[in-house]
């Protein structure tokens, strides 16, 4: 094998983005963190014998949980626990920074989930409104059991009284970006969580 492929254990790149004004949480402390969380439910759901016809059912929360929970199933696999994944998408910010309070569901689960272990992924929990309509909603269907997972935590932000089962990282008071999570649909892409500037939310894009 040449050097070029050998995989190295150099710190990983600064990455800057126009932007924004604070990297919170690079992804290599995402990806600890999340490899982290991934033996705890490994550990949890020992219990459940989980098998390729009784698996965890990952539930995607739209849009901004794709790539976290493309990343926990893979962490999920190194532990051996076998998954399989649904899509669901929930809508409460439109393009503001603030939440509207009113919770729209846009996509529901393709496959029946009654009698199925259920884990919903979402990216992340501020006023707790969204997850608490997405629990309510799929414990009426019936599940054999229902538990949420979150990347970011924002504790201060809480409007409704919900406790988190795996919350990956806790997180201050800030309006983030990047690691899929949108400021009015950009900014998905960029590898870290970030703090978006002021002045890309309070002007419009056409003036930046
Ligand atoms: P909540 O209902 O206030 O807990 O908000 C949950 C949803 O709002 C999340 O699934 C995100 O889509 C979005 N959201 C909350 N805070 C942020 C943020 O800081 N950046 C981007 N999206 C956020």
């Amino acid at each position: 094998m040449s050097d070029a492929a050998t995989p190295t254990a150099a710190a990983p790149p600064v990455r800057n983005y126009a932007m924004s004004c604070k990297t919170l949480v690079t992804q290599e402390q995402i990806w600890a963190a999340t490899a982290k969380c991934a033996k705890q439910i490994a550990a949890d759901y020992r219990q459940y014998n989980l098998t390729e016809s009784n698996p965890l059912y990952l539930l995607c929360v739209l849009k901004g949980s794709f790539i976290f929970t493309a990343d926990l199933a893979r962490f999920l696999c190194d532990e051996g626990v076998p998954v399989k994944l649904e899509f669901i998408c929930a809508s409460s910010y439109g393009s503001d920074v603030k939440t509207s309070g009113e919770v729209r569901l846009l996509l529901d689960v393709r496959d029946p989930v009654e009698d199925r272990h259920l884990m919903i992924v979402e990216d992340i929990v501020d006023s707790a409104i969204t997850l608490q309509y997405l629990k309510r909603f799929l414990q009426a269907k019936k599940p054999a059991s229902l538990k949420t997972v979150v990347l970011l935590d924002k504790p201060s932000g809480r409007k409704v009284s919900l406790e988190v089962d795996y919350p990956v990282i806790t997180i201050p008071h800030a309006f983030v970006i990047g690691y899929g999570m949108d400021f009015a649909e950009s900014y998905r892409e960029l590898r870290d969580v970030c703090v978006l500037k002021k002045e890309y939310y309070e002007k419009p894009a056409s003036k930046l």
